[in-house]
């Protein structure tokens, strides 16, 4: 029972608005001195213990989670309990999922997953910018595979919501990538709550050239195709319910790419786009010269990304009129920037580095925080 100390005194953070939060004063520094990669597998680790000790699952629950019907949103056509999700990349195995559903996380997103196992990227290949509140990665798509995947979905214990973000493999040329989507997309079909295309990582070698019109819409087009293949043997031939399908996009796009990408999701009939996934800009950095160049390419998340990524949530919503749904995603950090994303047109927000850098009580200020603004629209 000693180890859900902490867990008790999270509690106190996820009370308090005060910025000395137990987690930033006492856990953050203490798993900042891991190299971050170790940290996350520590943690993860940690949180599978814990939710294996009787009791603490509902003591996280009761500690993390904030229920109210205020807070419940019905976005394309799925009940989310609230509007704070796990950004994809976290949990890339669906490992961990059943654990981080008891931090009051109103979904979560698994992958991004391939069809095959691939190591990813050399360590180290995951960089902290304290200056900034920002992250650097380059891991690229480090996942066990599609058909792993399957066997712990298969495993779900807690009803969180579930998306399945999906990828090609680093081997697979472009010409045939719509292979590997339509691969992963069948393989999980029956086991998630929805799908994210992930044509936007910066570390798999020309996979953002998929975002150009023509490879993207015969991705999108063949995937509607199996959707409603899917959908329809699954009813029975009547009432179809299409899979909400979304395309994750990179905050790097010109007006003129972002407007073409926009046309192909309207046109292919998708229900949404995630915006943004990192960036390779590492302009209005506060990080010295030398100490960014050491950590070399990568994509770059947290505080310096969320002026640009609720930017091109504006431009999306003021676009499209409600065609297409917003998920907001990028340097969330504290209820304001939750809150500027939804103003700007998102229905639902996302995070993991504000998640690294203010602990797990951030998810419940949030919803906390949405709860007694009543300007946001349901
Ligand atoms: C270490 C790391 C790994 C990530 N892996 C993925 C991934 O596999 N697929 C994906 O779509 N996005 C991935 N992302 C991007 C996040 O989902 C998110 O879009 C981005 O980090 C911006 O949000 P943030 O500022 O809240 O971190 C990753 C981000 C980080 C920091």
């Amino acid at each position: 029972m000693i180890y859900s100390f902490p867990v008790l005194f999270l509690l106190y953070d996820s009370l308090t608005s005060s910025p000395m939060s137990f987690y930033k004063v006492v856990l953050r520094p203490l798993l900042f001195l891991l190299a971050p990669e170790s940290a996350h597998h520590f943690v993860s680790g940690f949180l599978k213990f814990l939710y294996r000790i009787p009791g603490v699952p509902f003591l996280m629950r009761s500690v993390f989670c904030i229920e109210s019907s205020k807070l419940k949103k019905t976005v394309f056509g799925i009940d989310f309990p609230n509007s704070v999700g796990l950004a994809a990349g976290f949990d890339k195995d669906a490992k961990l999922y059943d654990e981080l559903s008891t931090l009051g996380f109103g979904f979560i997103e698994v992958g991004t997953v391939t069809p095959k196992p691939q190591p990813g990227n050399p360590k180290p290949r995951m960089f902290r910018l304290k200056a900034d509140e920002a992250l650097i990665n380059r891991m690229g798509f480090n996942n066990e595979g599609v058909e792993s995947m399957i066997l712990r979905l298969r495993k779900r214990k807690s009803r969180v919501i579930i998306g399945g973000n999906i990828g090609k493999n680093k081997d697979t040329p472009n010409e045939q990538a719509i292979d590997d989507y339509e691969i992963c997309f069948r393989s999980l079909f029956h086991l998630v709550d929805y799908f994210v295309v992930n044509v936007s990582s910066p570390n798999t070698a020309g996979l953002r050239d998929l975002q150009e019109k023509e490879p993207l819409l015969k991705i999108l087009n063949r995937l509607q195709e199996i959707n409603s293949e899917l959908s329809l043997s699954e009813n029975e031939k009547s009432n179809t319910k299409l899979k909400p399908l979304l395309l994750k996009i990179s905050p790097d796009l010109g007006i003129s790419a972002l407007d073409e990408v926009i046309e192909v999701c309207l046109e292919s009939n998708l229900d949404g786009i995630i915006a943004t996934n990192t960036t390779i800009s590492r302009e209005h950095l506060k990080s010295s010269d030398e100490e960014i160049q050491l950590f070399g390419n990568g994509g770059l998340s947290g505080v310096p990304l969320a002026g640009r990524s609720t930017e091109i949530i504006r431009y999306i919503a003021d676009k499209v009129k409600g065609r297409l749904l917003i998920i907001g995603v990028g340097g969330v950090h504290n209820p304001d920037d939750a809150l500027e994303k939804l103003k700007a047109g998102a229905s639902l927000i996302q995070l993991y580095t504000g998640f690294i850098y203010e602990g797990p009580s951030l998810v419940k200020k949030i919803n906390k925080r949405i709860l007694i603004d009543h300007s946001i629209k349901n």
